[in-house]
């Protein structure tokens, strides 16, 4: 029986562009990788819109549909990609820099992802301090920036006769910074466009230009962006959906995967230590101090949240957890992450645990990308507005309505997820009940 008439959500007839902020190792991972399951080249492995199943109704109605089937998503053939970065290089020739794709899924895609050139960027040093580039937009004050962001769009979605616009933040990690006083509500943002505040980072520019433009927006990366009284009131009186921050990939997907597990058989914890080393430019960016500062503070907050030591001081009172990322280059975009876990058991006796995680960055990030790419898509069309936290699956540092605390543990974001999706057409939500007991 459904719960309640479900909710209506327009077709995803037509062309879907997707607009990406920052066109380096995971976006043209996640570009390239898309037109190469397009053709049949590989499997959208990690996507759960592409491969992910729901089951519906009881475990022996046998009913577990595949996502992409049960609620109406862009399909591959209609997405479009374009972008802006501060170099001008087009897809192709970013895809062989960042080093992730190998020739043969490059080669066949050549022409197709050389014709992806990045607009030019709205771009400031200080909030990049490792970086330079030459592809940028000049503008009498910030707010003509985003005026000149939002003609992009406006220009983006006419060449490319698209319906609709999704906008993913995959640009460098911005410094570490608070919201401030011209953050707190729309009208001191756009003030502060017009006088070019220096609180006002290049993020937060194409945040206000997509929303101003109607387009659902998403932030990769760990520094506010859309995070902000001022952009959430905006995204509100659009009704637009917005999701972040920081892509759950490689260590803190595993530290969201095996705390759970700890806190589930009352184990105790002690310490985390984690390190890693990574060569690729998101890598030479998150060297400088301040850039990494937004990385550890998405980072550490998943511990606490998930082993609630407010409620178990005995278990989890008193950690010792520690982040650290080092820049190496010969590892490209190969990352290397140790962890060291002590732990204790029956009676307080110590255990250790060592995780040696040889991953791929941007390998993991892809699907990730392409799976917000069409649920901050569908959300949109099913009048869903405002935090999407039913993603929060996807995210180091999930953004919440202002009094609650973020949901970090995998599985119970999977089944909010899910139970979302059976919300939206009216199914049953699955809680794991056991009926018989109650007949
Ligand atoms: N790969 C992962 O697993 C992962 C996980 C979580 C978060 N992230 C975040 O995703 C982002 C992208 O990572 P990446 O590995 O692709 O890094 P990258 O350095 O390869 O790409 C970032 C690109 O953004 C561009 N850029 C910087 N500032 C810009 C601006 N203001 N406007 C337009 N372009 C700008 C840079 O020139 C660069 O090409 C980073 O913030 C990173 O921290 C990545």
């Amino acid at each position: 029986m459904p719960l309640k008439p479900h909710v209506e959500v327009t077709p995803a007839a037509g062309k879907l562009g997707i607009l990406l902020p920052g066109m380096g190792a995971v976006a043209t991972t996640f570009i390239a990788g898309v037109l190469a399951i397009r053709r049949g080249l590989g499997t959208a492995i990690g996507s759960l819109t592409q491969l992910g199943h729901i089951r519906l109704g009881k475990r022996t109605d046998g009913n577990s549909p595949a996502i992409r089937e049960y609620v109406p998503l862009a399909s591959l053939d209609d997405l479009v990609f374009g972008g802006w970065d501060i170099f001008p290089e087009n897809a192709y020739d970013a895809a062989l820099r960042a080093g992730v794709l190998e020739s043969k899924h490059l080669e066949p895609l050549r022409l197709e992802l050389a014709a992806i050139r990045p607009m030019t960027a709205v771009f400031d040093r200080s909030f990049v301090k490792r970086l330079d580039g030459p592809n940028l937009k000049e503008g009498a004050s910030k707010m003509e920036l985003a005026v000149q962001l939002m003609d992009d769009i406006r220009a983006f979605k006419r060449a490319n006769h698209c319906e609709r616009l999704v906008a993913i933040w995959c640009g460098s990690t911005e410094v570490y910074r608070q919201a401030s006083a011209v953050h707190a509500s729309l009208a001191a943002f756009e003030d502060g466009l017009r006088e070019s505040s220096d609180d006002i980072a290049p993020s937060q520019i194409y945040a206000y230009a997509c929303l101003k433009m109607g387009v659902p927006y998403v932030n990769g990366a760990p520094n506010l962006s859309v995070d902000t009284p001022a952009l959430l009131e905006l995204a509100r009186a659009y009704r637009l959906p917005v999701a972040g921050k920081d892509f759950k990939t490689g260590q803190t997907l595993m530290k969201t995967i095996l705390a759970p597990g700890f806190k589930a058989r009352m184990l105790g914890l002690e310490g985390w230590y984690s390190t890693n080393i990574l060569g690729n430019r998101d890598g030479e960016v998150l060297d400088d101090p301040e850039s990494f500062r937004s990385k550890e503070v998405t980072k550490l907050g998943v511990i606490d949240h998930i082993l609630q030591p407010h409620l178990y001081p005995e278990l989890y009172g008193n950690i010792s957890h520690v982040v650290r990322i080092n820049y190496y280059p010969p590892r490209g975009d190969n990352k290397e992450g140790w962890d060291n876990i002590d732990i204790r058991g029956w009676l307080g006796y110590p255990m250790q645990i060592k995780v040696n995680f040889l991953c791929r960055d941007s390998i993991l990030a892809a699907p990730i990308l392409l799976d917000l790419a069409l649920f901050m898509d569908f959300a949109q069309r099913a009048g869903m507005h405002g935090i999407q936290e039913w993603l929060s699956f996807y995210w180091k540092s999930p953004m919440t309505p202002d009094g609650l605390y973020p949901e970090h543990d995998l599985f119970i974001q999977l089944m909010k997820l899910k139970n979302t999706l059976r919300y939206t057409r009216g199914d049953e939500l699955i809680t794991h009940l056991g009926a018989e007991y109650y007949d």
